[in-house]
């Protein structure tokens, strides 16, 4: 284990190799990682390194950066896991009752196969992002559960045999452990996770279900919800495969130490983990210092990951910063990805290698 001091020299180090690498000097082993076969020299992604692991590496994406081809060429290198930013939620892929369109959804597990990636699927049921037809009206309950059934099952059949996992319920806790009062909950109860979970593996016995939700990479009331019900639906024998952790993360608000024995935690109920989300913003302008501090959090998380043994991979919520949902949502902060706009790696980038390696 090398001392305190040994690990910020390596740091540094590391830090100082991302920077001229993104300024395009040429140094040691980052600098072999974008040297492609045209150079002769092997060529180790993301996924490489986390396969050597057992794990993935991922990226989310979105149907309208598919243009792009700079972007789409390093999504398809680097990572081994892809999940659709939008294309697969409700409001688009039900935007009429009984009415499904997949054209957004497919294009993303289209481009996924032709790289030879697996597809985390995202997200069956949740509050956000709904077609108005379901928001715009009161349902009784079992209007609703036959709305809920025929949209889980009509997708998860359509992507049947192509996906590794689905988040089936997202964001169902509010952050003091309560269930939120999501449509779902206050006309079917809490058992319609159950139900989803149920739902789901009978149109797709093969996919791994998860539960996803952000603020509970720590031990908290939130985390903690999420273990209790873990804990009673392993016992009653519901079809639960995994928690996954978004892990939208602030430099503002600190990193969550406790967030290794929360996976171990989870583990040892028998369940999967993985890091679903992963962003690290700050508040703008981004400088040297909050870059450094943003790749230590991505070395800290990578190496959470590696610690236990069901943390199955690690998926950042798109991989640059030039695609970002942040700057749009918290005005003034971003800078959040390991490439910035430029797609140029960033140190988060290097740290993240090095935890791999
Ligand atoms: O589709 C419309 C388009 O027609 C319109 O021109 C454009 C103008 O703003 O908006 C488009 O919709 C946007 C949609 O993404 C598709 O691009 C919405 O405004 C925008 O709010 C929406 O944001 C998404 C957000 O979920 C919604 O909550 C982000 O892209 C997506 O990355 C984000 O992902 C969520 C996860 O699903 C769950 N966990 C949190 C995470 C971050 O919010």
């Amino acid at each position: 284990m090398p001392s305190t001091a040994a690990r910020t020299r390596l740091r540094l180090a590391g830090a100082l190799a991302a920077v001229l690498v993104a300024s395009g000097v040429a140094t040691g082993p980052a600098a072999q990682a974008h040297e492609g076969p045209a150079h002769g020299k092997p060529r180790t992604t993301l996924a490489d390194l986390a396969q050597r692991h057992g794990r993935y590496f991922g990226s989310a994406t979105d149907n309208p950066e598919l243009t792009d081809t700079a972007y789409t060429k390093i999504l398809g290198e680097e990572f081994d896991m892809i999940t659709p930013g939008n294309g697969m939620k409700w409001y688009a892929t039900e935007p009429q009752q009984g009415v499904f369109d997949w054209t957004a959804g497919d294009e993303i597990v289209d481009l996924a196969r032709d790289h030879h990636q697996k597809v985390r699927a995202h997200t069956l049921v949740w509050h956000s992002q709904l077609p108005g037809w379901l928001t715009g009206k009161e349902w009784t309950a079992d209007e609703l559960r036959a709305v809920l059934k025929n949209h889980i099952q009509t997708e998860v059949r359509h992507y049947r045999g192509k996906v590794y996992a689905w988040d089936v319920v997202n964001e169902a806790f509010n952050e003091d452990g309560t269930y939120r009062e999501t449509v779902f909950y206050k006309t079917l109860g809490p058992g319609y996770i159950a139900d989803a979970l149920r739902w789901a593996h009978q149109a797709d016995p093969k996919a791994k279900l998860y539960l996803n939700d952000y603020n509970i990479e720590a031990v908290g009331p939130k985390s903690d919800a999420y273990y209790a019900l873990a804990k009673e639906l392993k016992a009653r024998r519901v079809p639960l495969d995994g928690i996954g952790l978004q892990a939208h993360l602030a430099l503002q608000y600190g990193y969550p130490t406790t967030l290794e024995d929360n996976l171990r935690r989870f583990s040892r109920l028998g369940l999967d983990t993985a890091l679903t989300e992963v962003d690290v913003r700050m508040l703008l302008p981004a400088t040297d210092e909050k870059l450094a501090q943003q790749a230590d959090w991505y070395r800290d998380m990578t190496e959470a990951c590696l610690e236990v043994r069901r943390c199955v991979g690690i998926t950042v919520w798109d991989y640059t910063d030039k695609y970002s949902w942040i700057p749009a949502f918290f005005p003034g902060q971003g800078a959040a990805l390991p490439w910035d706009e430029q797609l140029a790696p960033k140190p988060a980038y290097q740290a993240i290698r090095e935890a791999l390696s």
